[in-house]
């Protein structure tokens, strides 16, 4: 008891004593937080010494290695000097102690950084990226994100590894689930809404975390799909399609970038100062951190770039790869200062940045975690409706034979592996997340099955089967690559159709699925990709019509691995067939089996009316729910740029708008045209360059050239 007590004297003075109100009245500046946080960062680096530097720059471990593909390192012993660590655990407690150390056992008591990966919630674990672009609401996105940082902050964390904005177009590389899809556009706009969430108003105040952008650039182009891999992306299309998700997490005000694994024309993405000093820094005028993949500065060695590890290092930090995480290499920054392979100004930069940001996060004022409320930090009943209301919105309705809603008296047999597969629903990288929490599928269907609906034990009782099948959660994911996209239990729907009777395919995954086989044997397909904690709510409202589908495809599904890449946005072929998708291949259809914005609803729309005024420069169309039912739609608008000096994709989506509309109700929506981002291109040096000439507008079911002769 006593000890406890001293215990508890100590903990408060130590807050005391490094809370703002101690520290605003020292004489050591960079404790000062009445300074402006450069004069601050100026300060603590003028008493660094080289090896302190160094420390700041690197990145270990804390706790166990949660991630199977975090190679090498298990555990890995404490030094307090480091700048960051990534902290694998939720035990506030400890990371306190940890941090006390670092405050109290080095020379200047710089506060260290507490990051983990939280890709979709932390322990309420939402819908996967991929998922959650195709609800297009980048408002419930950017709730769920903030939930996210609710529950990180409270256990501990000051940084996550989120979001991932990798343009990804090749559904047989597993970390598809982890971004928005095939679109550059609709990449960039949920980084935006990710990073508000994630950072609120205020980086300082207790319940943000620092975002970060990954995997810069071009990790989504690995070679057929090959984690890791090679990539070889012109420099047209580093500033066509990957770097706009970018660049708008960077205008948004994101705290750091997490250089990629892959090796872009040649030189790798943690040494690549193309991308980290003249385009990132430069261009944009990012001022936060970059920190390196795991151990990828070790990895330019498997990559064939250097065996020294001095001159690997040498290399990222020069390039402007701030940290090092987990290869150590940057300990031997002194060596490399020695060897004169990097100036002292180079270490400087990079050490300012960290600092920078540890200020930012208010750490210097707040470097403990309050261990108040911590029974209730997790999974609360307005977090949970988030993550149902996300799932919803994100389940993607392909097929409908008149069969959904399940709005009838209904005998209903279950089946699929994605009953007992909780995980499976939660999908890769769901941080602290746990199938306990899960509210699986038939505990949804029996909490709102309409009256007079059951479950029957026999397929031959039923009137519908309802088979759940999925891919399991590994086989997504970081090096989740797969050479097919048949669904790996795909032989489940040919034992059903048997009985023949109606069969309603739900799926899970965490990539476009081929269904080109399964289609014509099932009534009705709903892509449930791999929703998180209410699954079971989620699915169970959709099937029996508590809520309509509203999801849209983000990422093109194809009907055979043999169409891949495919995706909507692609460049005019010479030959002009290829406008309509037909006669690409001999051996199959073409097109593709769901296209990217496909999705339906219980209800239906019309689109009308498209006009474009070049007065006011505003588009505007004409949509009616033309069905029985209230339905969202989402309008997708695109613009063509059919003539151009330099050839442009037959069309780029240029904004979205998801809309409520009440059965029989018509609307007038319109989208301001701005020539500078709608009707201009890039060239292979990043600038842009607008053309008069014509345009074609599309949306929904209607298209519309214009002529536009310029401001
Ligand atoms: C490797 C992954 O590529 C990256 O996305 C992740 O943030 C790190 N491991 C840390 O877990």
């Amino acid at each position: 008891m006593k000890e406890m007590h001293m215990r508890l004297a100590l903990s408060i003075f130590m807050v005391m004593f490094f809370s703002g109100v101690a520290w605003s009245t020292t004489s050591i500046p960079y404790m000062d937080a009445t300074l402006p946080i450069e004069k601050r960062v100026e300060d603590l680096l003028s008493r660094m010494t080289l090896e302190e530097k160094a420390a700041q720059l690197t990145q270990q471990m804390i706790g166990r290695n949660d991630n199977p593909n975090n190679q090498e390192y298990k555990k890995q012993s404490f030094n307090p000097y480091v700048g960051s660590v990534i902290y694998f655990q939720a035990d506030v407690e400890k990371r306190n102690t940890y941090q006390r150390k670092a405050l109290e056992e080095t020379r200047l008591g710089i506060p260290m950084m507490f990051a983990y990966d939280v890709i979709h919630g932390f322990r309420t674990v939402y819908p996967i990226s991929l998922a959650q672009a195709c609800s297009f609401n980048t408002n419930l996105v950017e709730q769920a994100a903030r939930i996210a940082a609710l529950e990180a902050s409270a256990s501990g964390l000051d940084w996550t590894f989120s979001p991932m904005v990798d343009v990804a177009r090749d559904p047989r590389w597993g970390r598809v689930s982890e971004g928005y899809g095939e679109d550059p556009m609709v990449n960039a706009a949920f980084c935006v809404a990710t990073v508000r969430g994630y950072q609120g108003e205020d980086l300082s105040a207790p319940d943000t975390v620092a975002a970060c952008l990954k995997h810069y650039v071009g990790y989504s182009e690995s070679m057929a799909g090959i984690d890791y891999a090679y990539s070889d992306i012109s420099d047209r299309a580093l500033w066509e399609t990957y770097f706009p998700p970018f660049e708008a997490g960077v205008r948004a005000g994101v705290a750091s970038v997490m250089s990629g694994f892959n090796d872009i024309n040649g030189i790798p993405a943690v040494c690549n100062s193309f991308a980290l000093k003249e385009v990132l820094r430069k261009k944009w005028g990012f001022d936060g951190v970059v920190v390196s993949d795991w151990n990828a500065i070790r990895q330019l060695k498997n990559q064939g770039f250097s065996s020294d590890p001095l001159v690997r290092g040498s290399a990222s930090l020069k390039a402007g790869n701030d940290i090092d995480m987990m290869s150590n290499i940057y300990m031997k920054i002194p060596e490399m200062v020695n060897a004169g392979l990097i100036k002292i100004e180079d270490v400087d930069a990079a050490v300012r940045n960290v600092l920078r940001l540890k200020f930012r996060l208010g750490l210097f004022e707040r470097p403990y975690t309050s261990t108040e409320d911590m029974a209730e930090r997790y999974l609360k009943k307005s977090y949970r409706d988030v993550a149902e209301q996300l799932a919803i919105e994100s389940a993607v309705l392909l097929k409908n034979r008149g069969i959904l809603p399940l709005t009838k008296r209904t005998k209903i047999f279950l089946a699929g592996n994605l009953l007992s597969d909780k995980e499976a629903l939660l999908g890769s990288w769901l941080a602290h997340g746990n199938t306990n929490d899960v509210v699986g599928i038939r505990e949804g269907i029996e909490a709102y099955m309409p009256s007079g609906t059951k479950l029957v034990p026999r397929p031959a009782q039923a009137d519908v089967i309802l088979l759940c099948l999925g891919e399991t959660k590994a086989m997504s994911g970081e090096n989740g690559s797969r050479s097919t996209l048949q669904l790996h239990n795909a032989d489940e729907v040919e034992r059903y159709e048997a009985f023949d009777k109606p069969i309603v395919l739900v799926v899970g995954s965490g990539r476009p699925i081929a269904y080109q086989k399964l289609e014509p044997k099932v009534n009705a397909i709903l892509h449930l990709w791999q929703p998180g904690v209410e699954a079971g709510h989620a699915l169970a409202k959709l099937i029996f019509g508590l809520e309509n589908p509203s999801g849209k495809l983000a990422m093109t599904f194809p009907r055979s691995v043999g169409q891949v890449p495919i995706f909507y946005n692609r460049h005019q072929s010479a030959r002009v067939s290829d406008k309509s998708w037909s006669g690409l291949y001999q051996d199959i259809e073409s097109t593709p089996m769901y296209p990217f914005g496909y999705g339906l609803s219980y209800t239906t729309f019309a689109y009308e009316k498209l006009a474009v005024d070049l007065e006011s420069m505003e588009a505007t169309v004409v949509v009616k729910n033309t069905g029985k039912r209230a339905g969202q739609e989402t309008l997708l608008w695109y613009v063509g740029d059919p003539e151009a000096r330099i050839t442009q994709p037959m069309k780029k989506l240029k904004h979205f708008e998801k809309i409520l509309l009440e059965s029989g109700e018509a609307r007038v929506v319109r989208f301001a045209l701005e020539p500078g981002t709608h009707l201009s291109y890039v060239d292979a040096s990043g600038n842009r360059h607008i053309e008069p000439g014509t345009f074609v507008i599309e949306v929904g079911s209607l298209k519309k050239s214009f002529n536009w002769m310029g401001e």
